[in-house]
């Protein structure tokens, strides 16, 4: 009992010992220890796998090979080309004069570990271990669920990942104000507000692999609705005054023509509600439309009104018009003033005695046109 110490039993002692009883070896025959120069235990390098992939395990042999075998700690897999392992993953590739190779498919994290190739040539026992590390693309496995809220609560979420490596994450709250800095399982909204709404995105990334999910935050806020703009209508024109609330949920809007609460479809007036924005219509405003109105949006947070005066314009009739159009000649330059004002009066004068006068005047201007262009020359 000299090779393995009475209390720490190695791996290696272990798989040498199972060698030992398995193949019946010689008891003279010396069995060496890991520290002892003479013996042979080769370590090669770890091998890397994805999970659902196969491995290969290969190990040198040598002419004089007596006994060989793949074990999984310290259990054996195969013996030479025989299968000791129950498990229909594993199977023999190669078994020559150069290498013995079994391959284990579909390999899953519980495959991970230490598996030795265990030689017996016919002076002394060899062993090469080779380390399985099983990488696992991340999944994220805990999420919290869609969520509708107040604006002021204090919101939490969840994100939870697996995978090998251990995934890192990341939070993002998708448009406009983007990433939140936050690499926890655990994102911490207090006291949360209307621009902080919308999708959150959990990202888990290791080296393999990436997961992305998301979460929706739905908050809720009582209506404001923007101050109302007065209106001017003509009498027996069409009227629209327009309310505009932001809420969630949508508001309903009423409207009150002062204290008395208008129907649709009443005394000519129509509402029309689009979402965000309520419309009261008037297809024909008379006299005792005119005055103030009030929208009110309410939802189940609240309420929010603003008040409209719908107030008279009074339609610029022909005469006016008239008035207006040579009024604003006067602005031309005083040289040509008197030539071009004493046009609309002509017209105006329209009895049958103005042609002679007509003709006079337009000599005149004729003649002041001729008395000007002979001055600039
Ligand atoms: C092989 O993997 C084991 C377990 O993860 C680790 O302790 C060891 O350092 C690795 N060896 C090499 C050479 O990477
Ligand atoms: C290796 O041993 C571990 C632990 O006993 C077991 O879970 C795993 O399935 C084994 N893998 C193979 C390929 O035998
Ligand atoms: C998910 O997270 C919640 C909150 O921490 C926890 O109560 C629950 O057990 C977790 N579920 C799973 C499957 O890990
Ligand atoms: C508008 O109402 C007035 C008075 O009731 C009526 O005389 C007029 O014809 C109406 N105009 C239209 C376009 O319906
Ligand atoms: C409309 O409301 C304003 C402010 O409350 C008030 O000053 C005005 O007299 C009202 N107009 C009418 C026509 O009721
Ligand atoms: C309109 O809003 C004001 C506060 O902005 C409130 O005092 C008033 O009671 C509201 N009116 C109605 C009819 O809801």
């Amino acid at each position: 009992m000299g090779v393995c110490g009475y209390l720490t039993v190695s791996w290696k002692c272990l798989v040498v010992l199972t060698f030992r009883l398995l193949f019946l070896l010689p008891a003279g025959l010396p069995v060496r220890s890991q520290g002892d120069s003479q013996s042979d235990n080769k370590v090669m390098e770890n091998i890397t796998v994805r999970q659902g992939e196969t491995v290969f395990l290969t190990c040198p042999q040598g002419d004089v090979v007596t006994h060989t075998a793949w074990l999984n700690r310290s259990s054996i897999l195969y013996a030479g080309e025989d299968k000791w392992s129950v498990d229909p993953r594993v199977s023999l590739v190669t078994l020559s004069q150069e290498e013995f190779t079994i391959k284990i498919e579909n390999v899953d994290t519980s495959d991970e570990g230490q598996y030795v190739c265990a030689v017996q040539t016919s002076s002394r026992p060899r062993t090469t271990s080779v380390h399985v590390l099983v990488l696992v693309p991340p999944k994220i496995i805990n999420l919290s669920k869609d969520l509708v809220v107040n604006e002021g609560a204090d919101v939490t979420l969840m994100c939870q990942a697996g995978g090998k490596p251990e995934p890192s994450l990341s939070w993002k709250l998708i448009s406009p104000s983007g990433d939140l800095g936050s690499e926890e399982e655990v994102l911490e909204i207090p006291s949360i507000t209307r621009q902080k709404a919308g999708t959150y995105e959990c990202t888990a990334v290791n080296d393999i692999g990436t997961d992305v999910q998301t979460v929706e935050i739905t908050v809720n806020y009582a209506p404001s609705v923007s101050e109302g703009r007065d209106v001017g209508v003509t009498l027996g024109q069409k009227g629209v005054l327009e309310c505009e609330a932001d809420a969630m949920p949508e508001a309903s809007f009423e409207w009150y023509r002062d204290d008395r609460r208008i129907l649709n479809g009443f005394d000519g007036i129509d509402i029309e509600d689009l979402g965000q924005i309520s419309k009261l219509m008037f297809f024909n405003v008379s006299e005792s439309d005119y005055g103030n109105f009030t929208c009110i949006a309410i939802n189940t947070l609240g309420s929010s009104n603003t008040t409209f005066l719908l107030y008279e314009v009074i339609e610029p009739t022909s005469s006016t018009l008239l008035q207006e159009e040579s009024t604003s000649h006067l602005a031309l330059t005083s040289s040509e003033t008197f030539a071009i004002q004493s046009g609309p009066r002509t017209v105006q004068d329209g009895n049958s005695g103005a042609l002679g006068i007509h003709t006079h005047t337009s000599n005149c201007v004729v003649f002041v046109l001729f008395l000007l262009f002979l001055l600039r020359v």
